[in-house]
């Protein structure tokens, strides 16, 4: 009733200011009708008496006027009618002439002939009496018009009916409609949430209505299921132990194999023959590795520490973690051409900056894309040679293996191959400068599922293949069709391990800050700001440091408090752009520490160097505030490793726009890097929190990580391959069995 009453309300608002809006109209004119009646029928009276009237003028025997005129006047509603002579004074008149109109007044009158008396209204009309051309005198005959009224109230009150009417009729189909479509919409919502669909068995449509939200409301439905099957019942948060029910109940005990460029171990050989283990700072590895620990299978990467030939078996494999051993790194060796070519040339100076919007152009060399295109295929043949099933799960990560899909697809068609974009996707316009763009769009789409970490980047996917490619995209299924099988383009956000590993043995947050304010000379009450990153144009490190000088410069009130400690892991840095940056930030924490610095006090440090997991967490748990100013990013783990590092609930998180985090972590201070004054004001709005607003924010985004950690990333994406999985055996039984001889029947 009460969606009824929601059409019907405003329909009889408008009907009745309609109806208000009518009814002088109509007054006004019926108005007009009885005056042009009236004025007729004066005429007629007029021309009617004429005759006699000229013949009892010339001849006063032959009768009376008063009389004739009192005659005539008992025709309905003629209320008087009187006869002035050419002089302009009333010569005749019947009984009931009013005295208050004379022959001056009624020849006066114009246009509507109406004269209004004590007694009613008149209609007023003055005909010449005449005989040839001869004019004798005026004829003033007057109507009686109170009818008009009386006809107008009636009229006003059969158009309040008949609006009346309308509305209650309108309103009656209103209700009807309304009631039988919200059936409709609920049966059809029912039928969707029960897995039924929006199409009935004799291929009719359910709710057509319902057509545009079908896949939204499909895909949900598979989310909450795929949670509520995985968690388990006594911990309400994704755990490894989902992931490995996953492969064991909806994967049957698939095997899994990961391709990345980044190994997630490397071995490195320091001075002294010593072989150290390094873990990368990389998103990726940050990401995957748990997910292997979880899953076992085998990690196919680039063999690129110094000591890594010296750990690998006689099949170029090494069992990792070294600790406890749960899944095994396939080495692949490149050469220095090939390294040179396919990741620094192509995918670092090339892809990397045509997919970030950095401002730094990208650099296309034919050799390079040759290069390319070679480690593409020998990572696609390792691939091959390392399956065990001709069906295997691959995990394709990232940039540097955009064409590797097409290439394992060649080889192994069976296989369920998802493809992880770690970086944004660019607009159609952007991604068009590349040279070979069509080759690795194609290379791509050889994914059986192809992620981005939002919509956004789907979305910008979606529109570069419509406009580069002959493919059919259908953005209501998600999925795109280009020669072949269909790929499903996903969101799927990244995230981290939740407890982070590198957590465990963390001193309480206390001793946390007091060792790394001892390690770095700060006094015990310094306040401090961290940056965590590879050292990358992308990351706004230079605009980091702007927004602290702009912050000592404004608030003077932190000088002397207040440090910024920035740690950044050397990255790609035989590329000239990256020795660039590094001069650059090198120079500018140099000049802001001689603007500002004073003896035992420095507001920037700078760390240049390879920190790991255990000392970044360190690091974030005796700071104030962490500032993330990416200038673009897909992701960036480390706004999220720092909240989960933040067990204290206190720590303020400043954070890019331009990241995809932003979107998840809305309780961080959102900032513009680019806009150094507002960055400014955000770190002195969060050097001054108070603990309590720190608090509510921190826990907000705490449950969120927790909620959305990395199992549940790559849950989402097993789930998803499980069910393609599913839906193509199911398709070749089918099938098989339709093709299948019939025997006897033959
Ligand atoms: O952000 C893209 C990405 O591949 C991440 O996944 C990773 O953190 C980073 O780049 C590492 O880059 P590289 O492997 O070149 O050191």
């Amino acid at each position: 009733m009460r969606l009824s009453l929601r059409f019907i309300l405003p329909l009889g608002i408008a009907l009745a200011a309609i109806a208000y809006a009518v009814v002088p109209l109509v007054d006004r004119l019926a108005l007009q009708w009885f005056v042009r009646d009236l004025d007729d029928r004066s005429a007629i009276i007029a021309r009617g008496l004429n005759e006699r009237l000229v013949e009892l003028l010339r001849d006063p025997a032959g009768g009376s006027i008063v009389g004739l005129f009192e005659r005539t006047v008992r025709q309905e509603r003629v209320f008087a009618i009187g006869l002035c002579t050419p002089q302009g004074t009333l010569a005749y008149a019947s009984s009931r002439f009013p005295s208050q109109v004379d022959c001056a007044r009624a020849l006066a009158l114009t246009d509507d002939h109406m004269v209004a008396l004590a007694e009613g209204p008149l209609h007023v009309e003055v005909t010449p009496v005449k005989s040839g051309s001869a004019r004798l005198g005026s004829l003033v005959v007057m109507h009686d018009m109170s009818f008009v009224e009386r006809r107008s109230d009636e009229s006003r009150m059969y158009i309040v009916y008949l609006f009346a009417g309308i509305v209650a009729v309108v309103a009656l189909i209103t209700v009807i409609i309304a009631e039988l479509s919200w059936r409709g919409w609920v049966a059809g919502f029912k039928a969707l949430l029960s897995g039924a669909g929006s199409t009935r068995e004799d291929g009719t449509t359910r709710v057509p209505e319902l057509r545009p939200i079908e896949a939204d409301l499909k895909a949900l439905v598979r989310d909450l299921e795929t949670e509520r099957s995985t968690r388990d019942d006594s911990h309400t948060v994704w755990a490894p132990e989902a992931l490995r029910r996953i492969l064991r109940e909806d994967l049957k005990g698939d095997e899994i194999l990961i391709v990345s460029n980044r190994e997630p171990y490397l071995h490195v050989r320091r001075e002294g023959n010593v072989i150290d283990i390094q873990r990368p700072a990389s998103g990726l590895v940050t990401a995957l590795e748990p997910v292997m620990r979880a899953c076992s299978g085998t990690w196919i990467a680039h063999g690129a520490g110094s000591a890594d030939r010296d750990a690998v078996d006689q099949y170029d494999r090494v069992m990792v973690p070294p600790d406890k051993p749960a899944y095994r790194i396939r080495r692949v060796w490149l050469s220095k051409e090939e390294e040179q070519g396919y990741y620094y040339g192509f995918a670092n100076e090339g892809l990397w900056p045509l997919c970030h919007i950095a401002h730094a152009r990208p650099v296309f060399r034919a050799e390079d894309w040759e290069q390319y295109k070679a480690v593409n295929r020998r990572f696609a043949d390792v691939v091959v040679d390392e399956a065990r099933s001709e069906d295997p799960i691959v995990l394709v990560q990232d940039y540097h293996f955009a064409l590797a899909p097409r290439m394992i697809r060649e080889r192994l068609p069976l296989a369920t191959i998802i493809t992880f974009w770690h970086i944004p996707w660019p607009n159609p316009e952007v991604f068009g400068i590349l040279p070979w763009r069509e080759e690795v769009l194609e290379g791509m789409l050889g994914s059986s599922i192809l992620g981005f970490h939002t919509q956004f980047h789907c979305n910008n996917f979606f529109d570069t293949v419509d406009r580069l490619l002959e493919a059919r995209v259908d953005r209501e299924t998600f999925t795109i069709s280009y020669g072949g099988e269909p790929t499903e383009v996903r969101r799927y956000p990244i995230s981290i391990e939740w407890p982070p590993a590198a957590l465990v043995n963390q001193p309480p947050v206390e001793d946390c800050r007091r060792r790394v304010r001892e390690r770095l000379n700060l006094p015990a009450d310094a306040l401090l700001g961290v940056g965590v990153d590879r050292l990358d144009y992308t990351k706004g490190i230079l605009e980091r440091f702007l927004a602290v000088e702009h912050l000592l410069e404004t608030k003077p009130q932190w000088l002397g408090r207040y440090s910024f400690l920035q740690i950044a892991a050397p990255s790609r840095s035989s590329l000239d752009e990256y020795q660039n940056l590094e001069h650059r930030v090198r120079a500018a924490a140099q000049r802001i520490n001689g603007r500002f610095g004073r003896p035992g006090y420095q507001p920037i440090l700078l760390l240049l160097e390879h920190h790991t997991a255990e000392q970044v967490y360190e690091i974030y748990r005796a700071a104030e505030l962490c500032y993330v100013s990416s200038l673009h990013d897909g992701m960036n783990l480390v706004a999220k490793e720092f909240v989960a590092a933040r067990e204290d609930e206190q720590g303020v998180l400043l954070l890019s726009q331009f990241t995809g985090a932003a979107r998840e972590l809305v309780e961080a201070l959102i900032v513009n890097p680019y806009d150094i004054q507002q960055c400014a004001a955000a770190m002195d709005v969060a050097l001054s929190m108070h603990p309590e607003e720190q608090r509510a924010r921190m826990r907000a985004m705490r449950h969120l990580v927790q909620e959305f950690n990395v199992y549940r990333w790559a849950g989402r994406m097993l789930i998803d391959a499980a069910r393609m999985r599913h839906r193509r055996r199911v398709l070749s039984r089918v099938r098989s069995t339709r093709l299948a001889p019939t025997g006897t029947q033959g």
